[in-house]
């Protein structure tokens, strides 16, 4: 179990995270049949991929261009063919759903004094978007992008520059996130990390007992000893 002593603030991945990345196709599967959460799932896989690709081989596009080139390779993956979803998809995509308990989550983080921010690889753009959309901007200390070092997680600049805005050592930054290949990198960091495992996979990147698991969102409070 994770030493939660020193812990002042609370970095949040944001897609998959307190956001849901599947909501935009959940959205339209009507529009696209069985294959729907296929789609999704290409979806999402893709546009990671694309991300670590260009960050390893120093070619970086912001998060945005990923996540259409993504969807377009998706939607040709999967034989869709249909212009008119596919701005359905990204306009979606602008404004994903929050996970229903993030809004209490983030408010009891906020009352116990805990400093409250997103540290994502998303751009600015879509990252102000979604938070809008998420109505969950005025529960946010900051909403830090990788953008600015044009590289992404899990790289540690990424990672460091959070550390470095927020004012907080590694070690008094808790990092949530629902990627187990990010809650890696943070952990690497010296980040306390907590993987949120809403789906039950099997544990990765760390071994088992060094992974502190939460089912979603509303256990991290009383994980951290504030509710
Ligand atoms: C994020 C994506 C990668 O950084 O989950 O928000």
């Amino acid at each position: 179990m994770t030493d939660v002593t020193a812990i002042r603030a609370c970095v949040f991945d944001a897609y998959g995270t307190l956001l849901n990345v599947h909501a935009p196709v959940a959205r339209h599967a009507a529009r696209l049949g069985s294959g729907a959460q296929m789609l999704s799932q290409t979806w999402r896989t893709k546009q990671l991929e694309y991300s670590w690709v260009r960050a390893l081989s120093d070619r970086y596009r912001d998060f945005w261009a990923l996540t259409e080139q993504a969807l377009d390779y998706a939607m040709a993956l999967h034989g869709v063919a249909d212009p008119a979803l596919r701005q359905d998809l990204l306009d979606a995509y602008r404004q994903l759903d929050a996970y229903p308990e993030v809004p209490d989550t983030l408010e009891a983080l906020r009352a116990a004094g805990l400093t409250v921010a997103i540290l994502s690889n998303g751009s600015p753009a879509m990252l102000s978007s979604a938070v809008r959309a998420a109505d969950i901007e005025s529960l946010l200390d900051a909403t830090i992008s990788v953008d600015e070092l044009q590289i992404y997680k899990p790289h540690p600049r990424v990672y460091a520059l959070a550390a470095r805005r927020l004012g907080f050592t590694a070690e008094q930054i808790g990092f949530v996130s629902s990627n187990a290949w990010d809650v890696f990198g943070a952990h690497s960091f010296g980040f306390r990390t907590f993987w949120v495992n809403r789906t039950r996979q099997p544990a990765e990147y760390l071994a088992p007992e060094r992974l502190d698991v939460i089912d979603d969102l509303a256990a991290l409070p009383s994980r951290l000893g504030i509710a």
